[in-house]
């Protein structure tokens, strides 16, 4: 039946599988958070991947302020580290002012300019109405930089960006730009915002769930104050302070710690992802 569109028998699939590896991110104690299983005559043994799955299309949700850019940036900073090509769709930060963070990623990392200015490419959306506003020709552009450019990791910060006045829309632009990613390759960041009406750790996105329910793994981002004198003994920082938290909502494409963790941005400006609550509870009471 090769000749119907879209039918497969399971097994003539056996050369397009693709085998569920790990990419760092250069985000410490991350990493760390996904992994897969093995069975030997023991039973099921978990692997750690050692960073997100390849091929994922990962979504990075949260309100203004958490770390989302940060973390896209460090990402696309240190893949480029490791020789890999890094395509950076930039939606709300005109590419000059992309430049200047990337560096400055760079530099708390003791990555040398050089080495990343080979391997990541700009796509300028803020700059450009029309890959900001018209999809195909975002699509057209990126095709050009994965095969003049042989890039295998797309950053979009953010995909809200693209459908700004029409978050109606929102499933539709994010399910075309999904199987874009897929049709590439492409292991894919896409950044998106909450609104402040959302409930802090949900991974409901401007447009609502759309983007998460499309997307193989989601990632959520948050902020708080220290409220109460049960937050001061839990967190261990004074009333007033803002702490930062993380947690991964859901990925399909392998397991994954469930946990929400402290999520760290250092004085020069890199998130790492800390202790989970539950650790943080435990020590204050041991
Ligand atoms: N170089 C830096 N040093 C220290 N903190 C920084 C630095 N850059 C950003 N931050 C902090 O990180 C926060 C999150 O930044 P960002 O990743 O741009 O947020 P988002 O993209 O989620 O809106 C900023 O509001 C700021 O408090
Ligand atoms: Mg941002």
């Amino acid at each position: 039946m090769k000749d119907v569109a879209g039918v497969y028998r399971l097994g003539e699939l056996k050369d397009r599988i693709v085998e569920i590896k790990g990419v760092p991110t250069g985000i410490q104690g991350l990493d760390g958070l996904f992994f897969t299983f093995k069975r030997d005559d023991k039973g099921f043994k978990k692997v750690p991947l050692g960073g997100i799955p390849q091929y994922a299309v990962v979504n990075l949700t949260g309100v203004s302020d958490t770390g989302k850019s940060l973390m896209a940036e460090q990402f696309a900073v240190w893949r480029a580290g490791q020789g890999d090509r890094v395509a950076f769709v930039t939606v709300e930060t005109p590419a000059a002012f992309l430049s200047a963070g990337l560096y400055e990623r760079a530099k708390a990392y003791g990555i040398e300019n050089t080495v990343i200015d080979e391997n990541i490419i700009i796509v300028d959306a803020a700059s450009y109405k029309d890959l900001r506003e018209n999809l195909p020709a975002l699509f057209d552009t990126l095709a050009y930089v994965y095969k003049n450019y042989r890039a295998d990791y797309t950053i979009i910060d953010s995909v809200t960006g693209l459908y700004e006045h029409k978050e109606i829309m929102a499933r539709v632009f994010v399910r075309q730009i999904f199987n874009f990613l897929k049709k590439w390759y492409q292991t894919g960041i896409l950044v998106s915002q909450k609104r402040s009406s959302h409930e802090e750790l949900s991974a409901e996105a401007a447009g609502g769930y759309a983007v998460s329910h499309i997307v193989d793994c989601t990632m959520v981002l948050s902020k708080k104050t220290i409220q109460s004198t049960y937050d001061e003994r839990l967190y261990r920082k004074p009333i007033g302070e803002l702490i930062r938290l993380f947690r991964i909502d859901g990925c399909r494409m392998c397991g994954h710690d469930t946990d929400t963790h402290i999520l760290n941005i250092s004085d020069i400006g890199l998130v790492s992802i800390g202790p989970s609550l539950k650790e943080m509870l435990n020590k204050k009471e041991g």
